[in-house]
């Protein structure tokens, strides 16, 4: 039995409400959002799929707390997503307050959920979550790191036309500037990368994957969302 609440119904929060559906590994999911008719819309739609793509998980929309009740794992995606030129840093005064308030209001609730906090700037979010929550640390997670290695990931795999599934990789440090790639720890099917890339073409790789997020910000004039739900969801 498990039920899985999804705070925020926009880009990142639907599709993990909407991918995780497809997987059928949970009971139910509850997507919440302060505009509660576009969680209900979402969750209504999402729900119609269910007969076609064949899966039993149940979806709900609301803005209602209340039906968050005994929810096993929390995401966190509300708040607002950066604009091309702007820092995730920038958001930190509008989405540290939304991001309380929900943490807040959850654990009314839930009495020891696992938190997964999405909501940019991300260390700071799930520090503030932590903080919050009142939970041990081993329950609130931010899921960057997942996402970081992924765009690291694929960069290399784009370079050496292999598939990313042979690729692992080392990735540390926090969502931003602050990330450390570490091609001394990344591999390709077992041999070290160091020996298939020149390090010029090495040092760009990590350079771009510092700014993964802003590429896609640039290109699409907000955030990504795709890679991100993954990044909570996988069970790969
Ligand atoms: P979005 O604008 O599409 O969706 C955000 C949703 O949050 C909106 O539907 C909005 O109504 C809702 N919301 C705002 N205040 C709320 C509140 N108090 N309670 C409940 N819902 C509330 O934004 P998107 O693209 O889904 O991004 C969401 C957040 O996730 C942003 O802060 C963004 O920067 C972050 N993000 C983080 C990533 C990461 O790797 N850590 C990756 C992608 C996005
Ligand atoms: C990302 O890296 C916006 O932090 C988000 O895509």
């Amino acid at each position: 039995m498990s039920k899985v609440t999804v705070v925020g119904a926009g880009n990142v929060g639907a599709t993990v409400a909407n991918v995780l559906a497809h997987k059928d590994i949970v009971n139910e999911i509850v997507l919440l959002d302060i505009v509660g008719d576009l969680a209900r819309g979402k969750a209504l739609d999402s729900w119609q799929q269910a007969p076609i793509d064949y899966y039993s998980t149940k979806i709900s929309g609301t803005s209602d707390y209340k039906d968050t009740k005994n929810s096993d794992i929390v995401v966190i995606t509300a708040g607002i997503p950066r604009k091309p030129g702007m820092s995730r840093d920038d958001l930190i005064s509008t989405n540290a307050n939304i991001v309380v308030s929900v943490v807040k209001s959850i654990m009314e609730h839930s009495k020891n959920p696992i938190i997964i906090v999405v909501s940019n700037p991300l260390d700071v979010m799930t520090y503030a979550a932590f903080k919050a929550a009142g939970l041990p640390a081993n329950k609130v997670f931010g899921m960057a790191g997942v996402l970081d290695t992924a765009r690291y990931r694929a960069f290399l795999a784009t370079e050496l036309s292999v598939s990313p599934k042979d690729i692992q990789a080392v990735l540390m440090g926090g969502h931003g500037d602050t990330m450390v790639p570490l091609p001394r720890y990344t591999t390709v099917a077992g041999i070290p990368v160091t020996e298939m890339v020149a390090k010029a073409k090495l040092d760009a790789i990590v350079e771009r994957t510092k700014s993964g997020g802003g590429e896609l910000v640039k290109l699409m004039g907000t955030s990504a969302w795709y890679a991100p739900e993954c990044s909570c969801c996988s069970n790969g």
